[in-house]
């Protein structure tokens, strides 16, 4: 089975397995995701909001007008790679995910990722930065690249390249964080291709 086959079954899993049921009764849709399921660049941002769950896509608003200009600023653009979130269902009022929540939806994530097996994994903003690097301090460590492994709950690990960047909606209305963020994301393809094994 190819890799959209392979997503098409988790998406399935997660709707059959009522993964996260208070939120997906209130959702209208669950987002999976969108983009190119053989990228080597994958973004991870945190939950979608109500453009997401009326379209069923991630990063379809604001932030996600901001994260394709940026793509397109580094020559990229949403079919070059793959857009995700933790969450993935819309929590209600566009409230912050519940660290249970995210947990639920972590294996789901890390199956995905491994479906998909990206040459680096860009996170976007603190809560799916602690995902994979649980003690960093996103002012300290933004833009720059980590190798990590990551153990999954069945003991299998897997190494994978992280950036950490700020998440586009707190940078949109910022005006020092939203430079540190075009300058951030400007250097990723330089990043992983020094990074890479
Ligand atoms: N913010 C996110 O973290 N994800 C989306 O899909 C949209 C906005």
């Amino acid at each position: 089975m190819d890799k959209q086959g392979l997503l098409d079954e988790l998406k399935a899993k997660i709707t059959e397995r009522n993964v996260c049921r208070e939120l997906a009764e209130q959702a209208t849709n669950l987002v999976l995701g969108d983009g190119n399921p053989d990228a080597d660049i994958v973004f991870i941002g945190e939950a979608p909001g109500k453009n997401e769950d009326e379209q069923g896509l991630p990063f379809v608003g604001a932030a996600g007008k901001f994260l394709n200009e940026m793509l397109a600023a580094a020559g990229m653009d949403r079919s070059d790679v793959y857009i995700t979130n933790i969450v993935k269902y819309r929590p209600p009022n566009n409230r912050d995910p519940k660290p249970e929540e995210k947990q639920e939806f972590w294996p789901y994530l890390a199956e995905q990722l491994e479906i998909i097996d990206p040459k680096a994994i860009i996170t976007l903003g603190r809560h799916s930065m602690e995902f994979f690097l649980p003690d960093a301090k996103i002012g300290e460590v933004h833009g720059h690249a980590f190798r990590k492994q990551v153990k999954f709950h069945d003991g299998r690990a897997v190494e994978w390249l992280i950036v950490p960047l700020y998440h586009p909606a707190a940078a949109l209305y910022n005006g020092g964080l939203r430079q540190t963020l075009i300058d951030d994301f400007l250097n990723v393809p330089k990043l992983i291709t020094t990074s890479s094994k």
